[in-house]
């Protein structure tokens, strides 16, 4: 057990508010919620913030499309996000909005000071404008020809067919996505932040954040290129941040929404007298700080963020975690295949426990993009939750309940082998320290199958029928359901709700990672009832089928 209480301060990536979480958003806030849910655990002062992320033209845009203003959508976005997360088991210790008051605020701070460093200055640019439509559009939002390859309706920034990159206006025949008309180039003053003034202190604090090695080599490339200046504003009509002193020019989305993670932590400390902001945001901070990313945002969380940090006299991140992409049956989600699965679809089917587990079993602590395989995912749950972790209780906990009034032998019969589950735990937990849940659940799976063979080798279901040894019987099940509250214990980041029914069944308050090492003797346990039934393959056929449907509508029954 770490004798020092750690103060940890932990986000995954704000969602934005133009469209449902789905199960490839899961592996994020789920890989922090085990590792946050793991360190409360080991009894650290351990806060999980997280927020929608709200501003920006495509919401903007959503909003107009569904004559709504773009508050009334990110409200009723983030209504069900809240509810999916915590359907979900993820339980966030604020949940907040970067359109927010104290978001505001902050951003409003952090400008003055990068602007009071010299570390903003305006220069004119050309972009690409519809005229119809009255505004500057993102290069997204322009499609035409690839000037490399010719394929047509291609973005305009990057051709999908043969990877090149480009400016908007380098397209041929371009068009604007929003009006189908053709952009003209117009010119607009913008801020620029002087990321390059930055790159001695980037270089150190990567180093520092002892980033994955493909973290690194990435922003190795990218520091070979030369670090370019960042354009945080964007004009009139958007949706954000007024840049103050201006009329017209907003904050670009990607500037505010960090600062989201801060904000969402100050709108908490506002309300929680132990919890202190700038103890947690001043420079030479004890706390750790920890960012959950997809690989896809390395570039913002390891060099704008940190350097904007810096520049506004702020700590740096103790180091950001980055995960892989999820594909399903080894391909990208699709809507026409029906892997383009919602949270809400999933939960509509399955038991969140499921998922949790099969994610925990796949996850690492690298980029590599972990699969879903439908077909796997039953069979492991049937296997491992279900076979061999449940099934340890259910063999059990008829015989305690038949024979002993439902009570726990005073003693276990065989010390070594509860020592050798108590002795994994440090082992167990250094994998959850480093993301290593796969390497966890193969541990514990292995801690499973052991329990599962000393059941075996002492037949408790032979030595019930001999009145010699019915004694032996209570201790035999005592050394069995300890060992399944060992593994429950273990297991309670990963499956928290049947952790908890676990604890209920075996009377206890609740649970820290070191009562794994000690056993509980004596107690009169409830009849126990099974704390999780198998998958059904058909449930998840089912949950196919309405992603298919839901993506066609109409076209579900051809
Ligand atoms: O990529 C995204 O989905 C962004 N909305 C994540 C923002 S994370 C943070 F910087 F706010
Ligand atoms: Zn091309």
């Amino acid at each position: 057990m770490p004798t020092q209480q750690r103060k940890i301060l932990v986000t995954s990536a704000l969602p934005y508010a133009n469209g449902a979480i789905h199960i490839g958003h899961l592996v994020e806030y789920l890989q922090t919620d085990i590792w946050v849910r793991f360190q409360k655990l080991r009894g650290h002062i351990c806060t999980y913030v997280c927020a929608t992320d709200a501003h920006g033209t495509p919401i903007m845009l959503k909003a107009r499309e569904q004559g709504v203003t773009p508050e009334a959508l990110t409200e009723k976005l983030s209504a069900e996000f809240v509810k999916d997360f915590s359907d979900f088991g993820i339980e966030f210790d604020n949940y907040h909005t970067t359109h927010s008051a104290e978001n505001e605020a902050l951003v409003g701070e952090i400008y003055a000071t990068l602007r009071a460093s010299g570390d903003i200055y305006t220069r004119t640019i050309e972009q690409a404008y519809d005229e119809q439509e009255g505004m500057f559009l993102p290069d997204r939002f322009v499609r035409g020809t690839c000037p490399r390859c010719g394929s047509e309706d291609q973005y305009g920034d990057a051709c999908e067919i043969c990877g090149a990159t480009y400016a908007p206006s380098e397209l041929l025949d371009a068009v604007s996505v929003l009006s189908g008309t053709t952009p003209v180039k117009r010119e607009s003053e913008h801020y620029f932040f002087k990321l390059s003034k930055y790159e001695e202190h980037l270089r150190a604090w990567i180093k520092d954040a002892a980033l994955e090695k493909n973290v690194v080599a990435k922003l190795e490339e990218w520091f070979a290129v030369g670090l370019q200046d960042w354009d945080i504003s964007r004009d009139a009509p958007y949706f954000g941040f007024r840049i103050p002193g201006t009329e017209d020019k907003y904050f670009y989305v990607w500037l505010d929404a960090p600062v989201g993670y801060m904000a969402s932590f100050k709108n908490l400390c506002d309300r929680d007298d132990n919890l202190d902001f700038d103890d947690y945001w001043k420079p030479g901070s004890d706390a750790e700080l920890y960012h959950f990313i997809g690989k896809d945002i390395v570039y913002f969380h390891t060099l704008f963020w940190p350097a904007v940090l810096r520049s506004a006299g702020f700590r740096t991140p103790t180091s950001v975690h980055t995960h892989g992409f999820l594909t399903v049956g080894g391909k990208k989600m699709s809507k026409s295949r029906g892997t383009f699965i919602t949270a809400r679809t999933y939960l509509d089917n399955l038991n969140p426990s499921y998922l949790r587990y099969y994610y925990a079993a796949k996850l690492g602590p690298t980029i590599d993009d972990i699969d879903l395989n439908l077909d796997d995912l039953v069979a492991r749950v049937n296997s491992d939750l279900v076979g061999k972790l449940i099934n340890i209780a259910s063999r059990c906990a008829g015989f305690i309940s038949k024979h002993f009034d439902g009570q726990l032998a005073d003693e276990l019969p065989d010390h070594a082998l509860f020592a050798a589950f108590a002795d994994a735990s440090e082992s167990i937990a250094e994998h959850y320290e480093r993301r290593e849940y796969s390497k966890a659940m193969r541990q514990i799976m292995g801690l499973a199958d052991k329990a599962n063979r000393y059941i075996d080798d002492n037949k408790p279901w032979v030595m019930v029928k001999d009145e010699a040894k019915i004694a032996e019987v209570q201790g035999v099940c005592t050394q069995g359901l300890n060992m399944f509250r060992s593994l429950m214990i273990f297991l309670s980041p990963v499956i928290p709700v049947v952790a908890k029914d676990a604890r209920a069944y075996l009377r206890e308050e609740n649970w820290r990672w070191r009562d794994a090492s000690s056993p509980l003797l004596g107690t009169v346990l409830p009849k126990f009832r099974p704390l999780l039934t198998r998958v059904d393959a058909d449930q998840v056929q089912s949950m196919v089928e309405q992603s298919r449907k839901s993506a066609n509508p109409g076209m579900g029954d051809r």
